[in-house]
């Protein structure tokens, strides 16, 4: 049991994720945070991590193929006093879907940016879903063992792409083969000095000194130089805002190499101590389920000390164990004092949860939980009842808003090849579109089931699992479908609408009503000609 009070707790928590255009280093990265943490005791602990996982479950073989992670999960440690859950985010861009709705969990992002390459596209993309939900960023500068840009050219590329103030906390002192070390920009005036491993040093970095101790780690003018340089960057960057930085107008920006673990301490601290701690969350209280004439829901806000258990359902996994049936959904809880062995109730059913044996994924293994707070994120298995967007609480009534489901770019058309298991084919299909792989349209008219994917990946991977999991030999043909869009309004305009095109309405798994539109030229041409009916390309389960 915790001596610790619900809001002392929940203060020490941080929960963030990384982000990073794919090959920027945010697996190295990754690694290097739970070696700093001490969670983890020998590099290449994660991909170890990773291939037994992978053994354990053939489905994830797509991602041993193609090299890539498509799964995110979360990595807790505690280090400093702090507990850190790291929300482990897929890279590709395909995925992206996924990674958004992990984002959803965090309270803090760290973006790794390739020092040689700057802000790439799926960095941008990545930032501006942190934007949308006010998730504060610190800026990590990877790979200055190898040659880099200018480093005043990548902190104006953060300012002027991203506008966003970019702040220095250290100052690279050269890359590639001339890197000497960081320089701290204002502060004590530190230098922590770079090694390279060579045969006869192992590459552990000396301990940082005064800047004016450091001569012997540079060469010719270089720290001459180096004090010319801080002298500008002082001048020409705002001090770092505590306060602007929460309010995402300012990024810390620190400086590193992951795969030599140098500048990670520095990232590790930064996150404890400027990484916002679990934040009040806006929610809505409303009547249980059966209630008639139910009373109007209510705008609450909750604090994470506040002493009920609640948070939502951001992502759904399938059991590692593929001879089980069963589904991990990810936890995030916004408040309280979780027990195991605590009964939670979903709120948009009613149906109520004995949580027995919630996981926690401690970096080094999975645990069993016995308890969390507000900011963790617990394992909660179950057999289809939780869904990604699902609010859990002990009352049942608290709901948090805010989980997006992206309009599909891709719509394909999904038979399998025996017809005598077409039943078996759409119950695989909802399973599917419930855990958040791909989503599924059902025409109003018409059998065939329309599949919707942010990207071709996500395909392959429902093909693979089809098989693997359900025995089920698919084939996608083309649909004659290029957009989706969630259809809302007044009764009598949305009927209006739908009468003219009942050919192109469907069904998500929600129910709720979608035009599907045969080209962009047509979602134009409708919205302009039904003002009445919204046409929306995303939609907040909740
Ligand atoms: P990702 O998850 O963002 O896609 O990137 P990942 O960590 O897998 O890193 C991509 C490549 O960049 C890897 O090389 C990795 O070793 C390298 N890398 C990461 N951080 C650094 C760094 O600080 N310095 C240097 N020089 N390289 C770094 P790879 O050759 O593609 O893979 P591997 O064979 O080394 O695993």
């Amino acid at each position: 049991m915790s001596k610790l009070t619900l809001a002392q707790e929940a203060d020490r928590r941080r929960t963030f994720a990384i982000i990073a255009h794919p090959d920027a280093g945010k697996t190295t990265l990754t690694e290097h945070i739970l070696l700093a943490g001490g969670a983890v005791r020998a590099a290449g602990a994660v991909k170890a991590r990773g291939e037994n996982r992978r053994a354990r479950s053939d489905w994830m073989k797509i991602e041993k193929e193609r090299g890539i992670s498509v799964t995110a999960s979360v990595m807790t440690f505690e280090h400093d006093g702090k507990m850190f859950n790291l929300l482990d985010t897929p890279g590709h861009e395909d995925f992206s879907e996924d990674t958004y709705r992990t984002l959803t969990a965090a309270d803090c992002a760290i973006m790794v940016l390739d020092a040689a390459k700057g802000i790439e596209p799926q960095t941008l993309k990545l930032f501006e879903v942190c934007r949308l939900r006010d998730i504060p960023i610190i800026t990590f500068i990877n790979k200055l063992d190898r040659e880099a840009q200018d480093p005043m050219a990548l902190l104006d590329e953060i300012a002027s792409r991203l506008q966003l103030d970019p702040s220095p906390i250290w100052w690279p002192a050269e890359s590639g083969n001339r890197l000497r070390g960081l320089a701290e920009v204002g502060g004590q005036g530190r230098f922590q000095p770079y090694t390279r491993k060579t045969a006869d040093n192992d590459g552990e970095h000396p301990a940082p000194l005064p800047f004016d101790q450091a001569a012997d780690f540079f060469q010719g003018t270089e720290q001459a130089d180096m004090v010319d340089a801080l002298e500008l960057v002082e001048a020409g960057y705002k001090p770092f805002d505590h306060q602007a930085f929460l309010e995402g107008h300012m990024t810390p920006v620190l400086w590193g190499s992951a795969l030599r673990h140098f500048g990670i301490e520095e990232l590790l601290k930064a996150i404890g101590e400027w990484a916002p701690p679990p934040k009040t969350m806006k929610a809505r209280k409303e009547a249980p389920p059966e209630t008639r004439n139910a009373p109007a829901p209510e705008d609450i806000t909750v604090e994470p000390s506040k002493d009920e258990v609640t948070g939502f359902v951001f992502k759904v996994q399938a059991n590692m164990d593929p001879n089980h049936r069963d589904r991990i959904a990810m936890f995030r809880m916004a408040s309280g004092s979780f027990k195991r062995g605590m009964k939670l109730k979903v709120q948009n059913t009613g149906k109520q949860l004995s949580v027995n044996a919630p996981i926690m994924f401690f970096a080094s293994d999975r645990e069993l939980a016995e308890e969390a707070y507000a900011g963790d994120v617990i394992g909660i298995p179950n057999h289809g009842v939780l869904r990604v967007g699902d609010s859990l609480s002990e009352s049942g009534l608290v709901r948090f808003a805010g989980l997006p489901n992206f309009a599909p770019e891709i719509l394909q058309r999904v038979r399998v090849k025996d017809p005598l298991k077409a039943k078996h084919l759409q119950k695989a299909l909802v399973g599917l579109a419930e855990e958040g792989v791909t989503q599924l349209f059902r025409p109003e008219l018409g059998a065939d089931f329309i599949v919707g994917a942010v990207g071709q990946l996500q395909f392959e991977v429902m093909a693979d699992r089809l098989g693997e999991e359900y025995g089920l030999d698919v084939m996608f043909e083309p649909s004659p479908y290029a957009e989706a869009r969630w259809v809302s309004g007044a009764k009598a305009d949305l009927e209006d609408f739908a009468g003219k095109y009942r050919p192109q309405m469907a069904a998500d798994i929600d129910q709720n009503p979608v035009f599907l539109a045969k080209s962009s030229w047509e979602t134009g041409y409708v919205a302009e000609r039904f003002p009445k009916v919204a046409f929306s390309k995303t939609k907040e389960r909740g």
